[in-house]
């Protein structure tokens, strides 16, 4: 039985069998069976739009069924139970789990005791593996390669899983790595750790002025306020990441914008008619990543 818990699990050649199984589904545009008689458990305590739908619908157009924890408080945890008991009974009902925790690790720590596997919808400050899987497989689509790019990750480098994780799998590429962001909240040494040892080029910056003429792709996710003591210092640094059509212009023509979204002082409204803007493309691209995973897990 196999958790998506990290970036970390995957090969290149894993990715590229998943590319191609979620590029066969959204041709057909996938109305399948493949998941009859199977049950999904979406366990979100922490909020979410996208992600949990799309798990959703995912199992939905697979022919299988959903349960949801919607949120923390309408679960026992609540009361006190602990993770370890939540994930077996989650698992006594179901036959694969989505879960997405404001707790580093704590997916992790849910899987061990989990019957069925467990993805991770996001933990904390920790990963986001499907999103970073279907940001992958939408430059994936859009380039026919992921060697050769540069790839810049712009705002909370330090707490966004989605930065991070970006990091960790474009590890497995021949990829250049920007970290945009001022120091406050740039990129920690476990990361640049992770890169060095896999001798993975990288540089840091402060402003994106300097760099964006260099980029192939640019992910940008905001400063993550949650993790903050100081909400009103988080939103002043948030500011600084505003993307607006003028600077977009001044990257390359085929650049790639990428947001996990919400854009919450992230991409502005007038990038989103500029053919660079991949944003919502890639919400749509990850409902037939998510089909693809799924399919693979329970096969
Ligand atoms: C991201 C997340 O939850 O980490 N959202 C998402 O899953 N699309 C990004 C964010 O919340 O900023």
């Amino acid at each position: 039985m196999t958790h998506i818990l990290s970036a970390e699990q995957f090969s290149k050649k894993d990715l590229l069998q998943l590319f191609e199984a979620a590029k066969k589904l959204q041709k057909a545009k996938a109305i399948t069976q493949t998941m009859k008689g199977k049950i999904l458990a979406t366990v979100f305590l922490e909020p979410s739009t996208r992600t949990k739908l799309s798990f959703e619908s995912a199992m939905l157009r697979l022919g299988g069924q959903v349960i949801s924890i919607p949120n923390a408080e309408s679960s026992s945890l609540q009361k006190g139970e602990s993770i370890a008991d939540t994930a077996r009974m989650v698992s006594t009902f179901s036959d694969i789990i989505a879960m997405r925790t404001g707790e580093k690790g704590q997916v992790a720590e849910f899987s061990k005791t989990s019957k069925v596997p467990v993805i991770n919808a996001g933990d904390g400050t920790g990963e986001h593996p499907t999103q970073h899987l279907l940001d992958f497989y939408t430059i994936w689509k859009e380039r026919g390669t992921l060697d050769g790019l540069t790839l810049g990750l712009m705002g909370d480098c330090k707490n966004s899983r989605v930065l991070r994780g970006m990091a960790k799998m474009a590890a497995l590429f021949d990829m250049k790595l920007v970290f945009i962001a001022p120091e406050e909240v740039q990129v920690e040494s476990d990361i640049q750790q992770y890169l060095l040892e896999r001798k993975r080029e990288f540089k840091m910056a402060n402003s994106l002025t300097n760099v964006i003429k260099h980029l192939d792709v640019l992910e940008i996710n905001r400063i993550r306020h949650e993790y903050f003591a100081d909400k009103e210092r988080a939103m002043k640094i948030g500011k600084q990441f505003i993307l607006n059509r003028i600077t977009v212009m001044k990257g390359k023509k085929n650049l790639i914008v990428l947001d996990p979204l919400p854009r919450v002082n992230t991409v502005q409204e007038d990038v989103d008619a500029l053919p660079q803007a991949k944003y919502f493309q890639a919400v749509e691209n990850g409902l037939y990543v998510r089909m693809a995973l799924i399919n693979q897990l329970l096969a």
